[in-house]
């Protein structure tokens, strides 16, 4: 007869209700894995009168935190309610009253996790959170694990499933942006607040937690450019394609130097790499170390199952004792060197340029112009031939976009450039900018 390990669950929202169906029906199969068996004693949850997905035994259901604290049998408290507030102060109080902690909060980790790591290291508890970064695909395993012979040079990824279902959806059926978000939160992927995954925070977070174990870093989301897909027209979608690119919301952080070079962007990904071949919600983070060279994960990085698949691998790790190799892992690594994080202007890469501008003579003079003076050159450059306007005589007024590809240059370069441009009569204000990923 194999021990039992009392657990609580707190919040039973999507993904709590997806790692209770599988505590609940795959018992034997999680046993054999912790040799342990999980037994769910307390669900927490904000609303008793709202109806569940899920018919759980009777009694386990409550509203008030307090009886899982007072309850020493319970030993893990699987933590999956999001946003900072009241999720942090459950969790400082669970870690309190002795709970091990499994949690999904991307954001209280980024913003919170030195203190509360330390706090949980105090009372000797651990605090798991695979299921924080890229749903499904054990990254943080990964990181803290497999790893541990790299120094790791470069991680470039899709790390949020709302994003890139978004791109390809719109791209592969020619939607519009608010018909595929609508899709993407009634499917479960996207945040209770949708704009933390088109704004680009959402990966941003996620990409704070893997440089933070990466490189031993903690950084905070002011120190790199964010920006997200939410402004994205699909016109640059096909702009991309034609010149032999995806476009897709890229998290980057590499090592340049001493220096950690760091940004989430819709970036231009040529065809041939495989982040440009993912689709719908699934996330890829490919990472290089200097022993191993490059490896690719991919998965589905938002929705039930993954995200309970990573919670329940860390809730089996937590029982078996697992974790506190793992967790250690972080507060060594803070007490080594924090790396400097590269001002952004220093950022060297391609651009892709898309100007709205008047179809008239000398616009290409000056464009050119600005851009030459601030050092960037031009690889290559689209005007797609329109109708001639009826009163054309070569003073037409149309508007029309010109596509520009530069070679390598330095965000400094590009940010004095377009604010030269924007004084220019000649091109419109929707100017858009985007880096390429080589
Ligand atoms: N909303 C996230 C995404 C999933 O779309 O990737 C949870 O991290």
């Amino acid at each position: 007869m194999s021990e039992t390990v009392k657990i609580a669950l707190i919040g039973l929202g999507t993904v709590g209700t997806g790692v209770a169906r599988v505590v609940l029906e795959e018992s034997e199969r999680l046993t054999r894995r912790c040799g342990k068996k999980i037994e769910i004693a307390k669900v927490v949850v904000r609303d008793l009168s709202r109806t569940r997905q899920i018919d759980l035994p009777p009694g386990l259901v409550t509203d008030n935190l307090q009886e899982v604290l007072d309850d020493d049998s319970i030993t893990v408290a699987v933590q999956l309610i999001g946003g900072i507030h009241p999720a942090k102060q459950y969790m400082e109080q669970l870690i309190d009253a002795g709970k091990h902690i499994v949690s999904a909060n991307k954001a209280l980790l980024c913003q919170h996790g030195t203190e509360l790591f330390a706090r949980a290291r105090e009372k000797g508890r651990t605090i798991a959170f695979e299921a924080a970064v890229a749903g499904g695909i054990p990254i943080i395993h990964v990181l803290s694990q497999a790893m541990s012979g790299n120094q790791i040079t470069a991680i470039e990824a899709i790390l949020n499933g709302t994003s890139n279902f978004i791109l390809s959806e719109m791209f592969l059926g020619g939607r519009s942006y608010e018909d595929v978000l609508a899709e993407a939160q009634e499917l479960g992927y996207a945040e209770a607040d949708p704009t933390l995954d088109v704004d680009g925070t959402d990966a941003a977070q996620k990409l704070g937690l893997l440089v933070q174990l990466a490189f031993g870093t903690k950084v905070t989301l002011d120190q790199f450019p964010k920006q997200g897909i939410d402004t994205l027209p699909l016109e640059d979608l096909l702009y991309a394609y034609e010149l032999g690119y995806s476009i897709r919301l890229i998290a980057v952080a590499r090592l340049v130097k001493d220096e950690l070079e760091l940004h989430v962007q819709p970036t231009l990904v040529p065809l041939d790499k495989p982040l440009a071949q993912v689709h719908g919600p699934n996330n890829m983070i490919a990472l290089e170390g200097d022993v191993v060279g490059k490896t690719w994960y991919q998965g589905l990085g938002a929705g039930q199952n993954p995200t309970a698949s990573a919670v329940i691998s860390d809730l089996v790790d937590t029982v078996a004792g697992r974790n506190e190799l793992i967790f250690p892992f972080m507060d060594l690594w803070n007490e080594g060197k924090q790396l400097e994080v590269m001002p952004a202007e220093e950022i060297r890469r391609r651009y892709y340029l898309r100007f709205n501008v008047l179809d008239q003579p000398h616009v290409f003079a000056e464009m050119a112009d600005v851009l030459g003076r601030n050092q960037i050159s031009l690889a290559s450059i689209i005007q797609h031939e329109t109708p001639e306007a009826p009163e054309a005589n070569g003073d037409s007024k149309q508007v029309v976009p010109v596509v520009i590809m530069t070679h390598m240059t330095t965000e400094g370069r590009i940010r004095a450039a377009n604010e030269e441009l924007s004084k220019l009569n000649s091109i419109r204000e929707d100017r858009v900018i985007l880096p390429v990923l080589d």
